[in-house]
């Protein structure tokens, strides 16, 4: 035990997913509420306000009025020192997405009651699944007209493949919303719809066991549909097991409304008892404790040009052990150097803020002179381990790029193989042709523009992209004990390979894959690359 472990051991570091407009921004801006972190609801991350605040994020974002960067938010809660990663939606889903997720503790689901789990959930969850983080469930706008409970469970466990525990039980929805029962406690919560913005409202609570207060409360049908309710899922539910819910095979689940602020603080609340504090993370020496007194951390992002005026490159990092403080030296491992990190921030959606320390769980923003790459490890120069890299993830949306003024060559490859180093792009080359013919892969459609911002802005290339039909890519596992020339597959396959020269496969459908392996007995194919 050391001066900073108790620190360490009040931070929770969560990524928040969910698909665009089930309530991400408005479930986070109630949290911060409660955590004092602003006054009024709305007031840091609205859209309209915030987003547009950020005036110096890429001039793309501005002109959008989007964020194409995730942001990290920090706030103080009964005690607890919480970090909240923003994972970007939208259009502006990026593999910058995925590699927030590798960064948190555990993932909080945001679901639309009326919508169950949707395309964008289901890719972010097979990352928290991949690293088996614990997932908690937020069902949101109950005071809207919901799908059936049960039917929304049964969604989660059907389609996302986790076993689901209801923390408390919805009765009704919409403009029949009553209010939760709470398992834990067997009462009934009644639904306020408290003022937008102000803190959970006094609601009132009536134990089941008082039949007759229930009945006056919320009526005879609602009490009678929630007691039978009661009884089928004492009878059928998953038994809550913390361990199962650590391991993320388990996933709690609350129901309410973050707009009116139903049942915000009693998730949150739940979540903190629930969740980990920061986890252990596999090196190449073993796994590194988070207490242990040497500092280390990982680089799992990395914006260029957020300050257009200064070109400057910002590189983020997870604090995985110890205590960061800004004048001590940590070594570069894989540059090889010591040396201290320069203007430590920490990030928020409209504010940057100079460190002059943090903790294992925390995430930090240092100023990058080209230096970093996504997966970097940073620990005391006493230590010389590396962090287990973090996977590239399969892109979804792919297009040959050329350039349209071909003098302009060198000024071509280099944009865009620096574009690729910070991960913004993916870049692919069939087998037997240079740098002049480049496929593109990407995981969200607006990096395809954010490329042909950067090349012409950053390197005065004007690129066309023409797209091309691929929409799966896996990497072949098992490269060394697989001939590529002899591989067969389905006519609307492709064989490529990445910059590092791993082999790869690229599909126009689904069920191609399948086929393909079926017909190259052995091949082994992955949607992750650690290579
Ligand atoms: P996101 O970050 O997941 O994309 O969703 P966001 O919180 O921005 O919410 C999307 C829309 O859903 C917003 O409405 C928001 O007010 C609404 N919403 C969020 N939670 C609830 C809820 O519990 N109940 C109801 N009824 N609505 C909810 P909007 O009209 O698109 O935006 P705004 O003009 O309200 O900002």
């Amino acid at each position: 035990m050391n001066d900073y472990t108790e620190e360490i051991n009040r931070r929770r570091t969560f990524a928040i997913i969910s698909h665009p407009d089930a309530g991400k921004t408005t479930l986070t801006e109630k949290f911060l509420l409660y955590g004092g972190a602003i006054n009024l609801a709305g007031s840091v991350k609205g859209k309209a306000t915030a987003r547009h605040a950020v005036s110096d994020w890429m001039e793309i974002e501005k002109e959008r009025g989007i964020s194409v960067t995730s942001s990290v938010l920090q706030f103080e809660y009964g005690g607890y020192c919480i970090n909240i990663l923003d994972t970007p939606g939208h259009q502006d889903f990026s593999e910058d997405t995925y590699r927030t997720l590798m960064a948190a503790d555990s993932a909080v689901m945001v679901i639309d009651a009326s919508k169950g789990v949707e395309a964008q959930t289901r890719k972010l969850f097979k990352v928290c699944v991949m690293r088996k983080i614990p997932i908690f469930t937020f069902i949101n706008k109950m005071d809207r007209d919901a799908r059936d409970t049960f039917d929304l469970l049964d969604d989660i466990e059907k389609e996302l493949g986790i076993a689901t525990c209801p923390v408390n039980w919805p009765i009704g929805s919409g403009k029949e919303f009553k209010g939760v029962y709470d398992r834990e406690k067997k009462c009934v919560i009644s639904y306020a719809d408290t003022e937008k913005g102000t803190k959970e409202g006094t609601a009132t609570e009536i134990p089941v066991a008082q039949e007759d207060m229930l009945r006056a409360q919320i009526g005879d049908g609602a009490a009678d549909k929630l007691l039978e309710e009661i009884d089928l899922l004492d009878g059928a539910g998953a038994d809550f097991d913390l361990e199962a819910v650590r391991a993320g095979d388990l996933t709690p689940v609350c129901f309410g409304s973050a707009l009116t602020n139903f049942g915000v603080e009693i998730f949150l609340k739940h979540f903190l008892q629930m969740t980990t504090t920061p986890l252990a993370r596999k090196a190449d020496i073993g796994l590194i404790e988070p207490t242990q007194d040497a500092f280390s951390a990982f680089v799992f992002k990395i914006q260029a040009n957020m300050n257009k005026a200064h070109r400057d490159r910002v590189a983020f990092m997870r604090i995985c052990s110890g205590r960061f403080d800004a004048q001590m030296e940590v070594r570069h491992v894989q540059g090889g150097k010591v040396m201290r990190l320069s203007q430590p921030q920490q990030i928020m959606a409209d504010d940057r803020k100079i460190l002059s320390e943090a903790y294992a769980g925390d995430i930090i923003g240092v100023f990058d002179p080209g230096i970093f790459s996504i997966g970097d490890t940073l620990c005391s120069p006493k230590e010389k381990f590396q962090y287990e890299g973090i996977p590239t993830f399969a892109p979804e949306h792919f297009a040959r790029v050329r350039q349209i003024d071909t003098m302009k060559r060198k000024q071509f490859v280099k944009g865009i193989q620096q574009i690729a180093q910070e991960g913004a792009i993916q870049i692919f080359q069939e087998f037997n042709t240079g740098l002049e013919e480049i496929i593109v892969g990407v995981v969200g459609v607006l990096q395809f523009d954010v490329l042909k911002y950067r090349l012409e802005n950053e390197y005065n290339v004007e690129i066309r992209l023409d797209s091309l039909p691929y929409e799966h890519i896996r990497w072949i596992e098992n490269k060394d004990e697989v001939d590529i020339e002899k591989l067969t597959g389905t006519s609307d396959m492709k064989k490529v390979k990445d910059m590092k020269g791993n082999p790869l496969l690229l599909f126009v459908n689904a069920w191609s894959v399948g086929m393909t392996l079926d017909r190259n007995k052995g091949l082994v194919l992955t949607e992750f690359n650690r290579n």
